[in-house]
C-alpha cells in the first residue's frame, strides 16, 4: 500500500460465530457511539462497568455520559490496575460488586480497560448468574488488538497465569483508537509486539506494510486504524475456525513459549511488559526455527530487525536485570516453559516460522535442542 491512508469513520471486523457473532467497532471516536449501539443491541439494558483506576481517571466518564445519553443505567466498579486484580481476590471483589448492582441475567457487563480489566470482567461475567452478556471497551492497544477478541478470560492461580477462566465471547468490541494516545510509549510499543505477531504469522504483506509504516502507527495517524483492523481480521478468522484451540488458534501464541517463561523469570512484574516478552520471544522462535533450517537466517534477521527498529527489546540481553538469577540460566529458563500450559508429556509446543506470514504448529520439539539454543543465545 502506497497512498497515504484517511481517518475513516469507523471501520467494523465481524467475528464470525454464528449465534454468538459480533463485531469489532475500530476507529476514532466510536466511544462516543457506545451508548447508541448498547442500546441498539439490548433495550432497555442494564450496565455495570468495571475498569482500573488509571483508566477510569481518563475514560470513565465519557463512557458514563454515553450511556447516559442513550438513556442506559449504569453503575461503576473500579479495581486496582494491574495483575494484583487478575486474582481470586479481584474476582471476588467484581463478582459481589456486579451482585450488589443488581445485574441480572439480561443486562450487561462492561470491560473498559487494558487486558487485565477485559479478563477479569469477561471471567465475572461468564460465571454471573451462570453467564451474564459483556461488552469489551479496550483501552491498551495490546487489548485492542488481541485479548478483547477471541472470548478467552480469566484469572491467574498462585501457580501459573491464566490457569482459571471460561472461553466466553462478548457480544460488542469498542475499540476507540484515540483513546490509545494517552498511553505511555512503552506501553504502546508492548502492544505492538502483538500487531506485528499477525504480519509475522500469517500475513507477510502486512509485516512489509508495518515496515514501511509503522511510524504513522505509532503517531496516531490513519495507519493506527488499519493496523488494528488487519490485526482483528486475521484474529477474527482464525478464532472463527478454531474457538476453542484445538488447532489453528495456538498460532497466535507465536513467542509465547519463550515469552511466558521471560515473563515468569522477571517475576511478571514491570521489568517486562507481557508484549515486550513476546517481542523477544518472537526473535528467539524465528531464530530457532533458523537453526532448525526452517527459514533463513536472512529472514530471522528481518524479524528482529523490524521489532529493534521500533524501540521493542529483542534480545535476552535487552531484559532489564538480565544478568540476575534465573534469565540468564538456560536451566531456569527450561524448567519455566514446562510448567507451561505447552507442555504435553514431556514435549514442548512451539509455534514456529516456515517463512515471515507462515507460522506452524511444531508440538513434539524435543527439550534438548531447546536448551542448547538458549544456551548459545546466553552465551552470545
Ligand atoms: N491471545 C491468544 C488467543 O487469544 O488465542
Amino acid at each position: 500500500m502506497t497512498a497515504p491512508l484517511k481517518h475513516s469513520a469507523a471501520i467494523t471486523v465481524d467475528v464470525a460465530l454464528g449465534d454468538r457473532a459480533y463485531d469489532i467497532m475500530i476507529g476514532r471516536g466510536v466511544l462516543d457511539t457506545l451508548g447508541t449501539r448498547v442500546a441498539a443491541l439490548r433495550p432497555g439494558v442494564r450496565t455495570a462497568i468495571v475498569t482500573d483506576r488509571t483508566v477510569a481517571k481518563h475514560w470513565l466518564e465519557q463512557t458514563e455520559r454515553s450511556l447516559a445519553e442513550a438513556g442506559i443505567a449504569t453503575s461503576r466498579v473500579i479495581v486496582e490496575e494491574g495483575e494484583v486484580s487478575k486474582t481470586y481476590a479481584g474476582l471476588e471483589k467484581v463478582s459481589e460488586a456486579l451482585i450488589a448492582a443488581k445485574i441480572e441475567r439480561n443486562d450487561l457487563v462492561i470491560a473498559l480497560g487494558g487486558g487485565v480489566v477485559g479478563d477479569l470482567a469477561g471471567f465475572a461475567a461468564a460465571i454471573l448468574r451462570r453467564g451474564v452478556d459483556f461488552v469489551q471497551v479496550p483501552t491498551s492497544l495490546l487489548a485492542q488488538v488481541d485479548s478483547s477478541v477471541g472470548g478467552k478470560t480469566g484469572i491467574n492461580s498462585p501457580q501459573g497465569k491464566n490457569l482459571l477462566g471460561a472461553f466466553h465471547q462478548p457480544v460488542l468490541v469498542i475499540a476507540d483508537t484515540s483513546v490509545l494516545d494517552t498511553l505511555s510509549p512503552r506501553q504502546f510499543r508492548a502492544g505492538y509486539a502483538e500487531v506485528a505477531k499477525y504480519g509475522a504469522l500469517g500475513d507477510e504483506a502486512f509485516f512489509t506494510w508495518l515496515e514501511a509504516n509503522h511510524a504513522d502507527i505509532f503517531s496516531g495517524g490513519a495507519a493506527r486504524e488499519h493496523a488494528i483492523a488487519t490485526s482483528c481480521r486475521a484474529k477474527a478468522a482464525i478464532v472463527s475456525r478454531d474457538e476453542r484451540e484445538n488447532g489453528e488458534r495456538a498460532l497466535l501464541n507465536l513467542g509465547h513459549t519463550f515469552g511466558h517463561a521471560l515473563e515468569a523469570a522477571t517475576g511478571f512484574s514491570d521489568r517486562l511488559f507481557h508484549g515486550e516478552g513476546v517481542s523477544v520471544g518472537m526473535v528467539l522462535a524465528a531464530e530457532f526455527s533458523a537453526k532448525l533450517g526452517m527459514i533463513s537466517e536472512a529472514d530471522a534477521t528481518r524479524v528482529e530487525r523490524h521489532l529493534a527498529s521500533v524501540g521493542l527489546p529483542t534480545h535476552l540481553q535487552d531484559i532489564a536485570g538480565f544478568a540476575q538469577e534465573g534469565l540468564a540460566d538456560a536451566d531456569a529458563l527450561m524448567a519455566l516453559m514446562a510448567q507451561d500450559k505447552k507442555v504435553k508429556r514431556g514435549k514442548l509446543t512451539f509455534i514456529l516460522l516456515q517463512a515471515i506470514g507462515r507460522a506452524v504448529v511444531a508440538n513434539d520439539v524435543e527439550p534438548a535442542l531447546v536448551r542448547d539454543f538458549l544456551q548459545q543465545k546466553l552465551s552470545g
